[in-house]
């Protein structure tokens, strides 16, 4: 498979060949039955687990369902121990191809199906689905095995969507775009690869439209001054944190942010309004932080099943409903959200949400006072206990506009293991730019650990790992060793 970084030709469609190998991983899933799903608790996770779940109703299968902070040796024993008797198919979605070796000497009494997007080891990377390991044969449906970036080009929940739809449902292809941005595979200023092909099946299907606009949280649920004071990603300067602010900008250009039916939100303005809007924020940014000026403005997916004005009806905004959900140890909340519930679960939702984004910007308030600390290569930063490790990765990404930080550095973020007061969770995020350069936080964190006796891997541009406390010392001089 080519590299992110290398001369690669980016497809919009699968080829045949490939619709074909996954039509055949779904026959298979067809032929077994007692299925344990094991997923992933962050927005493309939980989506994924809810694709998958909506398949398996549809093939009228058995299923029990297992939301995870990571797939790592210990929980892929305790997994293996407790379903013994329980299943007889695991299927794992948005996590499983970093420890095919691992699933294989723990479930060999099982029929095993993987559906990921994480890069596998080398020795996996050849175009076939069917793994035959020592102890069983697994059945692995991979973008990298087909010359796709999953970093990129298709989430988990896009993977899954492509076995469901060979399958015969197409039912939930808005959540799969809903994952890809979850993923933030957006970040160029809008979904490429085969993210593009889904896309035209949600834009022909009737759910999905997409355009050019504002791309900050809140545009369709949130009222127009709280859309503005409570932005996190990017922090708007002199306007994130104070409603009052937030208010005054909106009136210094002539925007009213109430009008006789109530709060105005983004999607209520004319489109004059919101150029202007636009072009002031434009020029607030571009002094402080140019990308962040950039990135303002591009593609935003609205799903149209949704109600007008509501949170679930911007991709975006529903991607963070589900990572709060996951990350904040509800993953069942935002299943059930995928899958049509919107009445007592959706009410959780949202004070499940509420809780996060206060722990988001505390996170930054945090990171804001204590600062990071700088070596060549990368920024870091260890919260102890002060952010929870489930949220460290989404600020260290966040700090590069939070705290205008020099882009031509990654960032690693420590934070306590909350079960193990012997271990440290890292989370790592990269930027476009230096992943074009070569910087793998992937192959980084996999290479760390296993000097150091941890586990972790993920993406090129973003990635974890779990380490022993007295390692963290050698672990960032190993990360320092890195070529930008
Ligand atoms: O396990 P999973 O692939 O779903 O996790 C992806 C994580 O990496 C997300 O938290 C997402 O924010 C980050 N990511 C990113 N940019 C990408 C791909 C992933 O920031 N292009
Ligand atoms: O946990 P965090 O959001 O920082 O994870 C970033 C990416 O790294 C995700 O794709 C996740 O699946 C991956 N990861 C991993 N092994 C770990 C921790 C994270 O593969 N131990
Ligand atoms: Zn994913």
């Amino acid at each position: 498979m080519k590299e992110h970084t290398e001369e690669h030709n980016v497809k919009e469609q699968l080829d045949a060949n490939t619709r074909s190998q996954i039509k055949n991983f779904g026959k298979i899933l067809n032929d077994n039955n007692d299925f344990l799903l094991v997923s992933h608790h962050d927005a493309d996770g939980v989506a994924s687990c809810a694709i998958i779940i909506d398949l398996l109703k549809f093939l009228g299968k058995n299923y029990e369902f297992k939301i995870l902070r990571q797939l790592d040796s210990a929980i892929i024993k305790t997994i293996s121990a407790e379903s013994k008797s329980k299943c007889k198919s695991v299927i794992f979605t948005d996590m499983g191809s970093g420890q095919i070796e691992l699933i294989s000497e723990n479930f060999s009494d099982k029929k095993i199906f993987i559906i990921d997007h994480h890069l596998p080891q080398q020795e996996y990377l050849k175009t076939e689905i069917e793994i035959k390991t020592e102890n069983l044969k697994i059945e692995h449906v991979n973008p990298h095995i087909f010359g796709i970036d999953g970093a990129f080009e298709v989430s988990g929940s896009g993977m899954c969507y492509f076995v469901a739809r060979e399958l015969g449902r197409k039912n939930l292809v808005d959540i799969a775009i809903v994952g890809a941005v979850g993923d933030m595979q957006d970040s160029s200023g809008k979904l490429i690869g085969v993210n593009r092909e889904i896309l035209k099946d949600g834009i022909k299907e009737g759910v999905i439209k997409f355009k050019k606009d504002i791309r900050l949280f809140g545009r369709e649920s949130r009222p127009l001054p709280y859309m503005l004071a409570y932005a996190t990603d990017p922090f708007i300067p002199n306007i994130s944190g104070s409603e009052n602010s937030a208010a005054d900008f909106l009136l210094s250009l002539g925007i009213k942010p109430r009008n006789d039916d109530g709060w105005v939100n983004y999607v209520d303005l004319k489109f004059e309004e919101r150029q202007k809007l636009i072009s002031a924020l434009y020029v607030r940014f571009l002094n402080v932080s140019p990308y962040a000026a950039k990135s303002l403005v591009g593609e935003v997916y609205t799903l149209l099943k949704e109600k007008k004005r509501t949170l679930l009806r911007d991709a975006k905004e529903f991607a963070t409903l589900l990572n709060s959900c996951g990350r904040q140890k509800m993953p069942e909340i935002g299943i059930h959200i995928c899958l049509g519930d919107r009445d007592e679960m959706f009410k959780n939702a949202l004070s499940v949400l509420e809780a996060h984004r206060l722990m988001i910007r505390r996170g930054i308030e945090y990171l804001k006072i204590n600062g990071l600390k700088e070596s060549k290569k990368f920024y870091y930063f260890d919260a102890k206990g002060a952010i929870d490790e489930n949220v460290v990765g989404i600020i260290a990404g966040m700090s590069y506009s939070s705290l205008n930080l020099n882009r031509d550095k990654f960032i690693v973020g420590l934070a306590d293991d909350s079960e193990d007061s012997t271990m440290k969770k890292v989370s790592a995020r990269a930027n476009l730019d230096i992943v074009k350069k070569g910087v793998n936080l992937g192959d980084l964190m996999r290479e760390g650990c296993w000097i150091v006796g941890g586990e972790g891997g993920g993406h090129s541009i973003a990635a974890g790992a779990r380490i022993p406390k007295e390692g963290v010392g050698k672990f960032l001089e190993i990360l320092g060793g890195v070529e930008i």
